[in-house]
């Protein structure tokens, strides 16, 4: 279990970090954790059984019992209780929800169990807040990437519209400051750089420049 490489790849929301983890998978061959995406169906499952996020005991509960299936409806797909909420979660709402579900100590410590369970061979592609720094601090790779909020907000914004989201920039930029301030601030897993993260700025590198800088870095990792 110990052998198994994990590639940790955290920061905030709209870095690139989901695009960029997902391709440095599908090169290695290796699973892909969304970890975001497991706050974002519980948010949205909260939601749907009308469960007041106050309620941190029946909050961290639903997170236990959360029926999720990731890939059922193709690649990067989400189903939750058998439900497609793909699209869903992606929403506003989604990443609202997300945000104030993931301040609870409990609910960290359900779906801290949940992520361990991805660790499987040939390896494991981790992306999220958290990642490096309390879910696999034994990563034999840890990225923290980083972006000017103007240029996430712009990417969040082209990725909704892409997805057939309607969405409003001025309305993502206030969304995202907003967020942003909840994971920093957040008393349990802040969001911040491990010790031993490397960082990269990417508000001026395209993608593709930011996943061969990390595929380097592994391939330098393990010579
Ligand atoms: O990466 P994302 O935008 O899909 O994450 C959605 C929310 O979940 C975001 O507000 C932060 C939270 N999150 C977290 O607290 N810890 C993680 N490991 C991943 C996401």
């Amino acid at each position: 279990m110990n052998d198994i490489p994990v590639i940790a790849i955290d920061g905030p929301s709209g870095s690139g970090k989901g695009t960029i983890a997902q391709k440095i998978a599908n090169q290695l061959g290796f699973v892909l954790l969304d970890s975001g995406a497991l706050y974002r169906i519980l948010g949205i499952a909260a939601h749907k059984a009308n469960i007041d996020l106050v309620l941190h005991e029946q909050v961290s509960n639903l997170a236990r019992g959360l029926d999720i299936e990731f890939g059922k409806n193709g690649p990067g797909s989400a189903a939750l209780d058998g439900q497609d909420v793909s699209k869903e979660i992606r929403t506003n709402l989604g990443s609202d929800l997300a945000s104030k579900v993931s301040t609870i100590p409990q609910v960290r410590e359900s779906l801290y169990y949940r992520q361990l369970e991805f660790k499987k061979a040939p390896g494991l592609v981790a992306d999220g807040r958290d990642m490096g720094t309390v879910v696999f601090p034994d990563a034999k790779l840890k990225i923290f990437l980083t972006a000017s909020v103007s240029i996430r907000a712009r990417r969040r914004y082209n990725q909704l519209i892409d997805k057939g989201i309607d969405v409003s920039l001025p309305d993502i930029l206030r969304d995202l400051k907003e967020r942003d301030r909840r994971d920093i601030e957040r008393s349990v897993s802040p969001l911040k750089p491990a010790k031993d993260a490397v960082i990269i700025d990417c508000t001026d590198l395209a993608i593709e420049e930011v996943v061969d800088q990390v595929l380097r870095l592994y391939y330098c990792e393990n010579s």
